[in-house]
């Protein structure tokens, strides 16, 4: 298995997972436009107006290319992912690392990397292939943060409430950090992992890969040694406008004071490779939503054992809607399943729950459920007034509060299954 960005897109080319192309583009919404137009697969752009780097995106733009990333199959990614999560393992440490080749202090970012504009709407350009790194007391903390351009060697970095704003509190909004991107696709998988905070990303990532990751320390930093390129850099403590941002629903999103970033040292590799991911397209959506799966589907298993699968649907933006299909043991399994999964993933605002015989990932066959076994005055639940997802417009703006549904379209146990099960031609 190849243990570098670089490796695994030549191991993709030779798949004939990835396009090339050749023209010559800037920056900016055209070449945006394609990596919309690519969809599910792999894009280089290898000649870039104005830069050395070329530019990739759509690496991990499906279940079916992260999970080929970690050797496993679609329908095995998730039990991969908590088997590594059961048994994180450190990285090998070692003196050396590629990105060390080329250092520029104080940078003037704008000059070096290719950050694209991918909206026109006020011009803003993003580094959305970004993973900080940051100390914890448990170890090294990982999370995908984009990061609107501010000129020079300044950046706004989107920060929610989880690990990363913790440290930044706890330090009066400053901190030391290290950014990465261009790595292997399973430590963005890692980094895209919500854990609790003891969780050290690159343990899981190191776990992902079987032990083959390799670190370097970075002024006690540990980073993936293969990195593309590497930002060492400080949060001010002081605040800048960021955004507007088009989200993963596809919508922009507002715009907000965020925390400033101002980088001292930018490190890369020779012919170094920059990593972009479109913003609000599959591979956001991708990256954002299927990290989510295996600890969503560990709560419920606790509220309901015969818990199966949980999808993050992508009509639902791989946010907002799971379908999560059960073993039904006992009448009452669907709602309890419906209102864990809720807990388990706060900006939730649909749950459909299907028996075993639904395939969850496949929206037809969802509604095929809903539309033969629920009935909406007995099946459905909505609760009021609830915490969901800011990234959802529809959500009442002066509270920040949501609805939320759990449709429950399993089988009533009291009626004969005869009456529900689909019926196939059989063998004459
Ligand atoms: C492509 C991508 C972009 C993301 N952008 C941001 C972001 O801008 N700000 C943010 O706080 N989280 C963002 N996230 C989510 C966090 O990286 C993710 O929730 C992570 O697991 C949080 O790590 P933690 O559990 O260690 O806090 C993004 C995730 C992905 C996959």
């Amino acid at each position: 298995m190849s243990v570098d960005l670089r490796s695994y897109l030549a191991a993709a080319e030779r798949a004939g997972l990835l396009d090339r192309v050749p023209e010559l583009l800037s920056p900016a919404e055209p070449l945006a436009r394609r990596l919309h137009e690519a969809g599910e697969r792999i894009v280089r752009f290898d000649r870039v107006r104005g830069y050395a780097a070329p530019i990739v995106g759509g690496v991990v733009a499906s279940r079916a290319l992260l999970a080929r990333t970690l050797g496993t199959s679609p329908g095995e990614l998730v039990r991969t992912v908590m088997a590594a999560l059961d048994a994180t393992r450190p990285c090998r440490v070692v003196r050396d690392a590629p990105f060390l080749a080329h250092v520029v202090r104080k940078p003037d970012l704008g000059g070096i990397i290719p950050i694209v504009r991918f909206y026109p709407e006020r011009g803003r350009r993003f580094l959305t292939g970004t993973i900080v790194i940051v100390r914890t007391r448990s170890g090294m903390n990982l999370s995908f943060h984009r990061m609107m351009f501010l000129g020079r060697n300044r950046l706004s970095v989107r920060v929610v409430p989880r690990h990363l704003h913790a440290v930044l509190a706890e330090g009066g909004g400053r901190a030391e950090v290290a950014v990465v991107c261009g790595v292997h696709p399973a430590v963005e998988l890692a980094a895209a992992t919500s854990g609790p905070p003891e969780l050290d990303e690159l343990r899981l990532a190191s776990a992902l890969l079987h032990g083959r990751l390799d670190c370097v320390e970075l002024d006690g930093f540990r980073v993936p040694a293969h990195a593309e390129l590497v930002l060492r850099g400080r949060f001010t403590g002081a605040l800048a406008d960021e955004g507007p941002f088009v989200d993963l629903t596809g919508t922009y999103d507002g715009i907000r004071r965020q925390p400033v970033l101002e980088i001292a040292r930018l490190y890369h590799r020779d012919d170094w490779i920059y990593r972009t991911i479109l913003p609000g397209g599959a591979e956001h959506r991708a990256l954002m939503g299927i990290p989510q799966e295996p600890r969503i589907l560990r709560i419920v298993a606790n509220a309901v054992p015969g818990v199966v699968a949980v999808a993050l649907t992508v009509g639902g933006c791989s946010w907002l809607h799971a379908v999560v299909s059960i073993r039904k043991r006992a009448e009452g399994d669907g709602r309890n399943a419906g209102l864990a999964a809720l807990a388990a993933h706060p900006s939730l605002k649909r749950v459909t729950v299907v028996d075993d015989d639904v395939d969850p990932w496949n929206a037809d066959d969802v509604e095929w459920a809903v539309a033969t076994r629920f009935q909406p005055d007995r099946d459905l639940f909505v609760i009021t007034g609830a915490r969901g997802s800011s990234l959802d417009p529809s959500r009442d703006l002066a509270t920040e509060t949501t609805a939320k549904w759990i449709l429950d379209a399993t089988i009533p146990l009291g009626r004969s299954r005869r009456d529900f099960v689909r019926v196939v031609p059989g063998p004459v």
